[in-house]
């Protein structure tokens, strides 16, 4: 028994005159003027088989009972198609393949949805019945091109003198700021394994083993609120190496992304890639992740608002604040409506209030306008370099509000004005503040990890005002997205403990929890540094999919549930008994465990 000689998707002109052995889904039947016409899907894409009842009346017969989806197999010689019906859109589009012998391996029942790509269903129903959303070619794209990435990927680092290497994935808590998943022991009763959030603390102590060149393509879990751009597991192309300094880290990277780049969509990113300090990266596009594909720059106005009548900016200014502006394109003709929106959604990140400036035709219009004058009106024009069109917009209050809510405005706007120019903007931002003030716990803490290490030259500030220590920590951003993050580590014991305590942490903590990297740290600790880069977000981008559902073969829902096997699922009283756990329902909660 032979079920395939080629992939149908996959025949060409080489095959003409040729019997072939085709075996795949029907994707498409029509009945045509006594001849019938199939189109048989393979992994490869698709084939017309053609069956006629004067020539191959058996496989006719068969013909005529499949619908779509059905298992075939066919037999059948491989024929130019007939002049002027030939389908440009298909690879195969002119030829056919005149059928001789027809099976049905397996009948299907009705899909759900059609096979297709540019599906309009809910992404539900996708997830619910993910095998058939799988075979879809642009699905099938993103496995196969996950594939040829991770097989770059491996490729670029094994010649870079790499070793791939495996770690836990049962383990203890690796702070990387999400909450984590844990899983009861059952030989401990009360001890629990934590899932990592990332190799982060195995990969540094196989510097200390003298791995010298680590990666690992690898699952991360993080219980964490989800997005567009977050899963609750994940896969990174995690790596650490040893003797290094974070420009060796950041060339290695460029080399590494690029070829992906190359692999996935043909191109290559011109090198090396900008960078921002963050300092710079939150003053002029008010985030960390900023896309440098459209600009409107954050502006400060601060000098020329200080002394002006309108009491909000002078104020803003005189209690050490700042006014910033940015100008929008072609937006001069938002209505009071759109106005007030923007205005709502500023709000949503701390902006009491949203000063704008209309540059219409006639002039400049401003509820503001008799408090500004004109010739303020002018210089702020100047200031924003804006033209006539322009929709000028301020906020004024301390520095993180106004950047925060501008930065947020600005993306916002770009997206919706399709303001971004076309291309990849990618930008390493470095030079991080080492910790900050989270004023909810009333404590310092890491921006990136505790593990990260201060730059030398801050290292004095770390006692005295630890908010002025800059890190050695870099993070690539493409299109807004931040697609990777590392830094140089902590080698010195010392230091390592003296951070830990600057976030809080007691020595006995300290001790209980890392007392182990403390304890490798004095062990001959090389220094080392590395960086993570997020495999499905770099897949989600580069494939320019919008989410990375669609980059991953079986994801979770926002709600981070998977609708295929119905997890997460209750369990039996019988094996939460084994685990010493009872499950205590929070209110109106439907129930955990099932009866034994
Ligand atoms: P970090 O926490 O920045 O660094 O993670 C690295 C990259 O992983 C991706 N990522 C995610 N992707 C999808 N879903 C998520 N929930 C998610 N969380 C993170 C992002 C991110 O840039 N151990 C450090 C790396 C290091 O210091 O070397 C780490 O994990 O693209
Ligand atoms: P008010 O004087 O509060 O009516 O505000 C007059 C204009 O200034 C309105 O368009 C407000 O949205 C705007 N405004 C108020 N507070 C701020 C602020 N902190 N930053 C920018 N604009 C503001």
């Amino acid at each position: 028994m032979i079920y395939r000689t080629h992939y149908a998707g996959a025949l060409s002109e080489e095959q003409l005159g040729q019997k072939v052995i085709l075996a795949g889904w029907v994707q498409r039947r029509r009945d045509h003027g006594g001849l019938i016409f199939l189109d048989l899907r393979d992994r490869e894409g698709l084939v017309q088989v053609v069956f006629s009842p004067d020539t191959a009346p058996e496989a006719f017969a068969v013909a005529e009972k499949v619908r779509s989806e059905y298992v075939l197999l066919v037999e059948g010689e491989v024929r130019r198609r007939p002049e002027g019906t030939e389908n440009p859109r298909l690879r195969t589009g002119n030829l056919e393949v005149r059928a001789v012998s027809c099976a049905i391996l397996n009948p299907s029942r009705t899909p759900p949805f059609y096979i297709e790509d540019g599906l309009q269903v809910e992404e539900d129903l996708r997830l619910r019945y993910r095998y058939l959303d799988l075979r879809r070619p642009e699905m099938q794209e993103a496995l196969r091109l996950r594939h040829r990435a991770a097989k770059a990927a491996r490729d670029y680092l094994d010649a870079h003198g790499f070793w791939e290497v495996e770690t836990p994935v049962l383990t203890r808590s690796t702070p990387e700021g999400a909450r984590d998943y844990l899983v009861p022991s059952r030989v401990y009763p009360g001890r629990f394994y934590a899932l990592p959030q990332s190799p982060q603390l195995f990969k540094q102590l196989l510097m200390v083993a003298g791995v010298d060149r680590y990666f690992q393509i690898v699952r991360c879990f993080r219980d964490e609120d989800l997005r567009a751009d977050r899963q609750p597991e994940f896969t990174q192309i995690d790596l650490e190496m040893s003797f290094v300094t974070a420009e060796d880290v950041m060339h290695l990277s460029e080399g590494l992304i690029s070829t992906l780049c190359r692999e996935v969509a043909g191109v290559e990113p011109p090198q090396p890639f900008p960078r921002l300090t963050y300092s710079e990266a939150m003053s002029l596009y008010g985030t960390d992740r900023p896309d440098l594909r459209y600009d409107m720059l954050l502006t400060d106005v601060s000098d020329l608002v200080a002394g002006a009548e309108f009491q909000v900016f002078a104020q803003a200014v005189a209690k050490g604040g700042c006014v910033k502006g940015i100008a929008v394109p072609g937006a001069a003709h938002f209505s009071r409506k759109e106005i007030d929106d923007l205005t709502r959604f500023a709000a949503l990140f701390g902006a009491k209030g949203l000063a704008y400036i209309q540059l219409l035709p006639e002039g400049p219009r401003s509820p503001i306008l008799k408090f500004l004058g004109a010739g303020l009106v002018e210089a702020l024009r100047q200031r924003l370099r804006a033209e006539e069109g322009a929709l000028l917009l301020f906020v004024a209050d301390r520095r993180e509000v106004v950047e925060r809510s501008l930065g947020a405005l600005r993306s916002r706007l770009a997206q919706e004005l399709k303001l971004e120019r076309p291309g990849w903007s990618f930008v390493w931002v470095v030079d991080f503040p080492l910790l900050e003030f989270d004023a909810e716990e009333g404590r310092y803490v890491a921006l990136h990890h505790p593990f990260t290490a201060p730059l030398p030259e801050d290292i004095p500030w770390l006692e005295t005002s630890p908010e002025r220590v800059r890190s050695q920590a870099y993070d690539l951003v493409l299109n807004g997205v931040e697609l990777g993050g590392g830094s140089i580590r902590i080698n010195s014991p010392a230091l390592q403990e003296q951070v830990f305590r600057l976030i809080g942490l007691s020595p006995e903590e300290a001790r209980e929890k890392f007392g182990f990297l403390l304890e490798a740290l004095e062990y001959g600790a090389p220094p080392h540094g590395g960086i993570a880069f997020g495999f499905d977000r770099v897949l989600m981008l580069l494939l320019r999919r919008d989410t990375i559902r669609d980059v991953i073969p079986f994801p979770k829902t926002q709600k981070a549930q998977d609708l295929l096997m119905q997890a997460p699922a209750p369990v039996t009283q019988e094996q939460l008994r084994e685990l010493h756990l009872r499950v205590e329902l929070p209110p109106g909660a439907v129930s955990a465990a099932k009866k034994a």
